[in-house]
């Protein structure tokens, strides 16, 4: 067993953290206050490869792996977890489904810009009334020659209103349940697609959430992912690695706010003595340390399952579970550590500690993920 990055690892560390410092973080807390999205930011993602990270060459990425798009997610996070977000849903909700069940025409037409940066992607699976039971949707595609006829609506997407491409699941068969989803790749200028409402959010402000709508929306047949009546395991096996890249973004949160806080401990001084000398404070400090670090060895895990093609669904609903929590709980401690300060805007942590709530919530809340692995646990 070895534990010990590699070199790729550490080189593709380093270069997302010197982006993340360099261009990320100055304005971050500016476009979370304005829930402004930067598309030259995105661009720039992609020139540095980051888009593509675990995409084979031939795809227009740079054939890394999910350990490497883990830790780039984890350091963007670590600044902005509005960017690692628009990264993660990018590369595993949309990338991931187009690499695994797409044909060669769909990698090539889809994939690649995706890879490349030239063209954002997102997921569209949660509806008005279905949302932990995801199998509740009514979007509904009818055949009609050689197009489906989308209808109905889809919530809360991230990455909805700049994305080119949406991987969407709709049911072409209301009696076939499970069986009867299919997964279609929805391009933006497809008619009768739309994007609706722009959600106001608590935290992830500078990455957008959006409605979808299609009324009547044309898709052509060829942009069925995978087989029809397969879209459920589809989404399903979509949101396994997901999942991991919110573990990651949690792990980067939590790691940005315990930096900003040994940091301020050190220097804040109260009752003649800087406060990190207290233990009050210190082993606060060490209990947020010792929690990231074992939900990111959870993470980098389930990552180095599926980079060698062995079972991850447990593991990366226990990442997620994990790592979720810890970001909660250690962005509160870090507040705590701010004192009155951390209250204000004027340091990062009250943005660290909004960001991280929704990791306890999207790609399956804290309970789905308990539901996930109590159902593996007991079978
Ligand atoms: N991989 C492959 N197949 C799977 C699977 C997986 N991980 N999970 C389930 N399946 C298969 C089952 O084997 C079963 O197949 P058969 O019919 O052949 O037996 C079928 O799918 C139905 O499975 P279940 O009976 O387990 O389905 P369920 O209705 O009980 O639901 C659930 C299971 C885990 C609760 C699921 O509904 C779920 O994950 N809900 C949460 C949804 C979610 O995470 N939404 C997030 C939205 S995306 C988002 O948040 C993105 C973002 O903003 C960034």
């Amino acid at each position: 067993m070895n534990f010990q990055l590699s070199e790729e690892h550490v080189m593709i560390r380093k270069m997302v953290r010197d982006f993340a410092t360099n261009e990320v973080a100055p304005t971050a807390a500016e476009r979370d206050e304005e829930e402004r999205f930067d598309r030259e930011m995105f661009d720039h993602m992609g020139e540095l490869g980051l888009t593509g990270i675990p995409w084979p060459e031939e795809y227009g990425g740079i054939g890394s792996d999910y350990l490497a798009y883990c830790i780039a997610v984890e350091e963007l996070s670590r600044v902005d977890a509005s960017a690692g977000v628009v990264l993660s849903a990018h590369t595993s909700l949309a990338g991931w489904p187009v690499y695994t069940f797409g044909t060669e025409e769909q990698k090539q037409k889809y994939l690649r810009p995706m890879a490349e940066g030239k063209k954002i992607g997102a997921y569209g699976l949660t509806e008005p009334a279905s949302g932990s039971d995801a199998g509740a949707m009514k979007t509904s595609a009818r055949e009609d020659g050689d197009h489906y006829v989308l209808n109905g609506s889809k919530v809360f997407i991230t990455n909805g209103g700049i994305a080119d491409i949406y991987i969407v699941f709709a049911v072409t068969d209301p009696e076939s349940k499970h069986k009867g989803t299919t997964a279609f790749i929805v391009e933006k200028d497809f008619e009768g697609f739309s994007v609706g409402k722009k959600e106001k959010k608590l935290g992830i402000r500078s990455s957008p959430t959006t409605e979808i709508i299609f009324d009547n929306c044309r898709v052509p047949k060829e942009n069925i992912l995978g087989e029809l009546g397969q879209g459920f395991k589809i989404a399903m096996q979509t949101l396994d690695g997901g999942r991991n890249g919110i573990a990651a973004q949690a792990v980067g949160i939590a790691q940005g706010a315990l930096d900003a806080s040994v940091a301020y401990a050190k220097d804040r001084e109260q009752f003649g003595k800087p406060i990190v000398a207290n233990q009050g404070v210190s082993f606060k400090l060490a209990d947020m340390a010792t929690s990231i670090e074992a939900s990111r060895l959870l993470t980098y895990q389930a990552a180095w399952l599926e980079t060698n093609k062995l079972p991850y669904s447990k593991e990366s609903a226990m990442a997620k579970l994990m790592a979720g929590d810890t970001a909660m709980k250690v962005t509160v401690e870090a507040v705590q550590v701010f004192g009155g300060y951390g209250y204000t805007k004027d340091y990062p942590v009250e943005r660290f500690m909004r960001d991280a709530k929704i990791t306890q919530i999207y790609e399956g809340t804290q309970e789905i993920q308990r539901l996930v692995i109590s159902r593996m646990v007991t079978k």
